[in-house]
């Protein structure tokens, strides 16, 4: 038997992991518990929610406004014991939250492995996105099983003189986008239900909510969005606001009250995808769109100053357009006039996986067990 426990604690983590979760269990020589952090809350609930996994342990470490040192300190006290009760043969983190890097320091102090999901993700820069370049580098440090989504992830691990325990597996998030995304589907928001989404209006998706961007940058956004529906009325802005009170205030303070900009509370996995599939075009700042909206053909434009997933770039369909309000209102402009660009960076690609992830992780998983069992 291979008893694996799985720790996360924020929302894109628990739509990369939760598929994953749910893999294993359906494999008999393995077993599977799940440790949620509860760094986030309501966001985090939606996720285990749609995916009906339940969580063995929640160290329940939210508070309103978090420090880093708070998320750190209290899920490496809170994990012990759950290490201790559980006695895994491997911890299982994913990608760059505080979480990740947390859980996975906590397995290292009990000599427990680690495999990282979404491994080699890298901008190289310390600062940016912050914390997560420095969680991701040194998650990367203390694992043992590196799953990288991509060759260029994996081409920045080997660079880091990790010899050893690297696969590319693709990204779990196109096997969730697998179940989630549905022709027919009804919307459960009810803001969400009661809009048409045909005719000749243009629906932009839009979400921000990074440390980095809070405070001017984001005001940037929220400016140049509001200049972009003022100057087209055909555009109407979906906005699903992060629950960060930091990121709500800002944003309510400029983009409330515009019948054309609809602001709605964290919407859940389902509601997302299949907006995303019915949107014009994404702005965003988040990691995870910028690999969900090239799967489904959608441009997007990345309001940050870099970005770790350079894949969809390369291939066309995402830009990176800074923080600035006019780079924002220019670059969105030219992708509501100039058709040609439109259609160019509107072509479906997917470097980030065929859908299989979650079977590629199961069997290297096994197969360590395996090679570890014959070394003993
Ligand atoms: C965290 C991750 C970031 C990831 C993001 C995904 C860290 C340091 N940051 O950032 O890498 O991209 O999640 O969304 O790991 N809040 C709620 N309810 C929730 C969730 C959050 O009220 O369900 C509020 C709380 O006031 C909390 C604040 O949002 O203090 C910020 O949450 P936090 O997890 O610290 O940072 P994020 O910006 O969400
Ligand atoms: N998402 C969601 N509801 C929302 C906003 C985002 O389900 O209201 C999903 C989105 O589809 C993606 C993930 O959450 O799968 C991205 O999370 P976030 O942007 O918070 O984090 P990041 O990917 O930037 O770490």
């Amino acid at each position: 038997m291979i008893k694996i426990l799985s720790v996360f604690g924020t929302r894109p983590e628990a739509i990369k992991m939760c598929p994953l979760v749910k893999r294993i269990m359906q494999e008999k020589e393995m077993e599977c518990s799940v440790c949620v952090t509860g760094q986030h809350k309501e966001m985090l609930y939606q996720v285990l929610e749609i995916f009906q996994v339940t969580a063995d342990y929640d160290l329940k470490i939210m508070a309103p406004v978090q420090t880093l040192g708070m998320i750190t300190s209290r899920i490496l006290n809170g994990i012990e014991e759950v290490l201790l009760k559980e006695k895994p043969d491997m911890v299982l983190v994913h990608g760059d939250t505080t979480t990740s890097f947390a859980a996975a320091l906590a397995a290292f102090y009990h000599k427990i492995p680690v495999g990282h999901i979404e491994a080699g993700l890298r901008t190289y820069d310390k600062y940016s996105p912050f914390p997560e370049e420095m969680n991701r580098n040194l998650t990367g440090r203390i694992a043992d099983l590196h799953f990288a989504p991509t060759t260029g992830n994996c081409e920045n691990l080997r660079r880091e003189n990790i010899e050893s325990g690297i696969y590319v597996t693709g990204n779990t998030v196109i096997d969730a986008m697998a179940t989630t995304i549905r022709k027919d589907y009804r919307f459960k928001d009810a803001i969400l239900q009661k809009m048409s989404f045909s005719g000749e209006k243009k629906y932009l998706l839009m979400t921000a909510h990074r440390r980095e961007n809070l405070g001017l940058p984001l005001e940037n956004i929220c400016r140049a969005v509001k200049r972009i529906v003022e100057e087209f009325a055909e555009v109407v802005v979906i906005y699903p606001v992060h629950m960060n009170p930091r990121v709500r205030q800002t944003v309510k303070s400029i983009l409330e009250g515009h019948e054309r900009i609809i602001l709605t509370d964290p919407v859940d996995v389902e509601d997302m995808h299949n907006l995303m599939n019915r949107s014009y075009l994404v702005l965003t700042d988040s990691g995870g769109l910028q690999e969900e909206a090239p799967a489904l053909g959608k441009p997007v434009l990345v309001m940050r100053s870099e970005t770790e997933r350079p894949e969809a770039v390369a291939a066309g369909t995402v830009e990176v357009v800074g923080v600035e309000e006019e780079g924002i209102y220019n670059h969105t402009k030219e992708l509501l006039l100039n058709q040609d660009k439109y259609c160019k960076m509107s072509k479906a690609i997917n470097p980030y996986g065929d859908g299989h992830a979650c079977d590629r992780i199961i069997s290297i998983l096994k197969s360590y067990k395996k090679a570890d069992a014959e070394g003993d």
